[in-house]
C-alpha cells in the first residue's frame, strides 16, 4: 500500500492532477498494486488567505508519504517568488530532493518545432542538481538603492552535493542503456570556480564507470545542439540553473510544456513529481489544459516506487494517444478536452 501525498496547488494544477490519478487509479486496477492518498491544500489561494506558504509542521507530515504528487504552484495575485521559494524550493530543499530527473522524449514527430526530427532523435534524460547552485538563495544587496547598489548571488556547489548529482546521473546512464553516454553540461571557461570543482568530481567519478562514455558540453553550445543535432545526447547531467534552463527548451523539442514532466528526488527518502510547465492561469478551469505532463509525471512516481511494468503501460499508452489522436499537444489545440485526455489514456492502458 503506497502513500501519496496529493498537492493539486495552483491554477491548472487541480485539473491536470485530476487526470493524472484517474490514470493512477487505472493502473492499480490493472497491475495489482494499492495506493491511498491524502491531499494538501498549499499553493496561492491558501496563502491569500492565510498569508502561511507552509504550515509549520507540512514537511514532518510529507515525510511519512511514499512520494508526493504535485500540481503546479504560482498565483497571478502573489508577487513572484513567494510561493516559488515557500512552497515548491522549500520542500525541494526540506527534502533533500537533490535529483531533478527530466525526460525529454519526442512521442510523435509531428509535435517537433525542430524540422526533420524523429523521435529517435529527441530522446535524453536531464539529471538537474537540485539543492545547491544560484538556487541556494545566498547573496545580499550592498548599498540598496543607492547607485552604487551592488547585488550578489551566490553559486553555492559542495564537493558532496556535486559527487552525489554526478553518481546518480552516472547510475541512471548505465541503467538507461540506451548510449551509455553521458555530457556534463556547464561553463568551464568563465563559472571557473564552480565548474572546476564539477569536471574534476566528473572525471574522477567517471573511473568507477568505464562503461559510461563521458562527454562535455557548455551550456550555450549545448542549448545551440538541442536544436541543431538533439540526437548527440544520452544522458546529460548538470547543476541547477543550467538544469532549469535548458529543460525548458528540452520541453520545447519534445512538443511542448503539455508534455514534459519531472521528478524531484531523494533516492533514499520521499521524491515529488510534477508537470514542469507551471499553473498556466489564464487556461485555468476551462477543460482545455493538457494533462499529459501530470500524466507522465504520475509514470515516474511509479517508475521511482518500484512498479516498473505499470509505469510503462501508462507511458506506452500517453505514447499511442499522442501519436493516434491528438491534433496538438497545446492547451485547447488537442481536438479533446483534458477530461477526454484521461479518459484516452485510460482505454489505451
Ligand atoms: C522549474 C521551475 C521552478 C525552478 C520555479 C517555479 C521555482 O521553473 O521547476 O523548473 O526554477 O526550478
Ligand atoms: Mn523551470
Amino acid at each position: 500500500m503506497y502513500k501519496i501525498a496529493v498537492i493539486p496547488g495552483d491554477g491548472t494544477g487541480p485539473e491536470v492532477v485530476r487526470e493524472g490519478l484517474k490514470v493512477l487509479d487505472a493502473a492499480a486496477q490493472k497491475f495489482g498494486f494499492k495506493y491511498e492518498k491524502a491531499t494538501f491544500d498549499f499553493g496561492g489561494e491558501r496563502y491569500l488567505k492565510t498569508g502561511e506558504t507552509l504550515p509549520e509542521n507540512a514537511v514532518h507530515e510529507l515525510r511519512k508519504f511514499n512520494a508526493i504528487y504535485l500540481g503546479a504552484i504560482g498565483h497571478p495575485q502573489v508577487k513572484p517568488g513567494i510561493l516559488e521559494q515557500g512552497i515548491l524550493l522549500k520542500l525541494r530543499f526540506s527534502l533533500d530532493q537533490y535529483i531533478n530527473l527530466r525526460p525529454v522524449r519526442l512521442y510523435n514527430e509531428a509535435f517537433c518545432p525542430v524540422k526533420d526530427k524523429k523521435p529517435e532523435d529527441v530522446d535524453f534524460l536531464v539529471v538537474r542538481e537540485n539543492s545547491e547552485g544560484l538556487y541556494k538563495g545566498m547573496g545580499e544587496f550592498q548599498e540598496k538603492g543607492t547607485d552604487q547598489e551592488v547585488a550578489i548571488q551566490v553559486s553555492y556547489n559542495t564537493r558532496k552535493g556535486v559527487e552525489r548529482c554526478i553518481r546518480y546521473a552516472f547510475e541512471v546512464c548505465r541503467k538507461r542503456a540506451k548510449r551509455k553516454q553521458l555530457t556534463l553540461c556547464g561553463k568551464t571557461n568563465v563559472l571557473t570556480f564552480a565548474w572546476d570543482l564539477w569536471q574534476r568530481v566528473f572525471d574522477e567519478v567517471a573511473g568507477e564507470y568505464p562503461d559510461v562514455k563521458t562527454d562535455y558540453a557548455h551550456v550555450d553550445a549545448t542549448t545551440m545542439w538541442f536544436v541543431k543535432n538533439p540526437e548527440w545526447f544520452d544522458v546529460i547531467v548538470t547543476d541547477n540553473m543550467f538544469g532549469d534552463i535548458i529543460t525548458d527548451l528540452g520541453a520545447m523539442i519534445q512538443g511542448g510544456m503539455g508534455i514534459a514532466a519531472g521528478g524531484n528526488i531523494n533516492p533514499q527518502g520521499v521524491s515529488m513529481f510534477e508537470p514542469i510547465g507551471g499553473s498556466a492561469p489564464k487556461y485555468t478551469g476551462k477543460n482545455v489544459i493538457n494533462p499529459l505532463a501530470a500524466i507522465c509525471a504520475a509514470s515516474m512516481m511509479l517508475d521511482i516506487l518500484g512498479e516498473a511494468r505499470a509505469a510503462t503501460a501508462i507511458e506506452d499508452a500517453v505514447i499511442k494517444v499522442v501519436q493516434t489522436k491528438l491534433t496538438s499537444l497545446g492547451a485547447g489545440k488537442m481536438g479533446y478536452s483534458t477530461a477526454e485526455v484521461g479518459d484516452l489514456v485510460v482505454q489505451n492502458l
